[in-house]
């Protein structure tokens, strides 16, 4: 039998492409130049799916152009802000997403972002680079300890958690507020307080972690009056997706004090940030690396394949969307 033609929109590490090769074959898109929507619109006219990046933003106006052979799209992400899924439901392409190997990943790279805004990682790594150390002062780039601090997460699924458990071994108070509250169990595990609307959990968090997906509901959510419930100099943390922040108002408070520190891993917009940011000395700026370590990116890279494996089986895709 000959094999399903797929198209991977990115080269994926190589165990996965490897194992992707196994079983189909590949067309594989190179990252340089990156593929266009126009492209991989034009290339799916010849294969079976897509497993496609969060860098393809599939709004309605292109899943409608998606050909009709295509029943099939995987995301190599955990988020799916970039699919339209009443599109691809309307159209009957069901859709699958990798939403397990992100975690601790992601959940590290929150905890750094803490520890290198508390510490005030970036004005130290500047002043080595720039050669403009004068040298060991009493009082040079005094931060704060994590210890006994009140960690605020703001979406407490499996990434929250997982980022509940690390700041725990750092002796932090872990507090949240989610939609959904967690069973008693794991707000043991953690020793976590649940606040019930997210002004409860603002007015105590003296650190505060964007952990929630970006919906409808939470995009935009980080605005001025959020950010007048936090406690006078707030460190604020996003590991989840740049559009849960109104910019302006994040950069005007890191500018006037109100918030001491941001660490920040994604952007609105990315990879063109807000020009505010780029000479705002407490800000500590990653390029969207929550997931960037070979275990993640392989683990994704397999739960994107059990999902049109499963599909072209003939089964519920495992991480099912639509
Ligand atoms: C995801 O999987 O959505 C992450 O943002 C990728 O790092």
């Amino acid at each position: 039998m000959s094999k399903k033609k797929i198209l991977i929109t990115w080269p994926l590490p190589p165990a996965a492409m490897e194992r992707a090769r196994a079983t189909y074959d590949v067309i594989a898109h190179g990252d340089d130049p990156k593929i266009t929507i126009e492209e991989m619109l034009e290339t799916a006219k010849s294969v079976d799916a897509i497993l496609l990046t969060l860098n393809e933003k599939c709004p309605k106006a292109v899943i409608d152009q998606i050909p009709e052979n295509i029943k099939c799209i995987s995301t190599f992400s955990i988020g799916f802000d970039h699919i339209d899924l009443e599109a691809c439901k309307a159209r009957g392409i069901k859709v699958g997403n990798a939403p397990h190997g992100v975690t601790v990943a992601t959940a590290e790279i929150a905890m750094l972002l803490l520890l290198g805004a508390a510490r005030r990682a970036s004005e130290g790594e500047r002043m080595i680079r720039t050669r403009s150390w004068p040298g060991w002062q009493p009082l040079q780039l005094v931060g704060q300890r994590l210890d006994n601090k009140k960690l605020g997460i703001y979406g407490f699924g499996k990434i929250g958690q997982a980022l509940a458990q690390r700041a725990r071994g750092f002796d932090m108070e872990i507090h949240y507020f989610d939609i959904y509250r967690a069973k008693p169990e794991v707000e043991a595990k953690y020793n976590a307080v649940y606040h019930d609307s997210l002004d409860s959990l603002l007015s105590v968090s003296e650190f505060f972690s964007i952990n929630a997906p970006s919906t409808p509901e939470t995009r935009y959510f980080f605005n001025k009056d959020v950010i007048e419930k936090l406690p006078q100099g707030a460190i604020v943390v996003n590991t989840a997706r740049g559009d849960l922040v109104n910019d302006e108002d994040m950069i005007a408070a890191l500018k006037s004090g109100r918030l001491a520190y941001a660490g920040l891993d994604v952007f609105a917009g990315e990879p063109k940030i807000n020009e505010g940011y780029y000479d705002l000395p407490n800000t500590f700026l990653f390029p969207h690396l929550g997931s960037a370590a070979i275990e993640a990116r392989n683990q994704m890279g397999f739960e994107a394949l059990d999902n049109i494996d499963a599909f072209f089986a003939g089964k519920d895709m495992p991480f099912k969307l639509a």
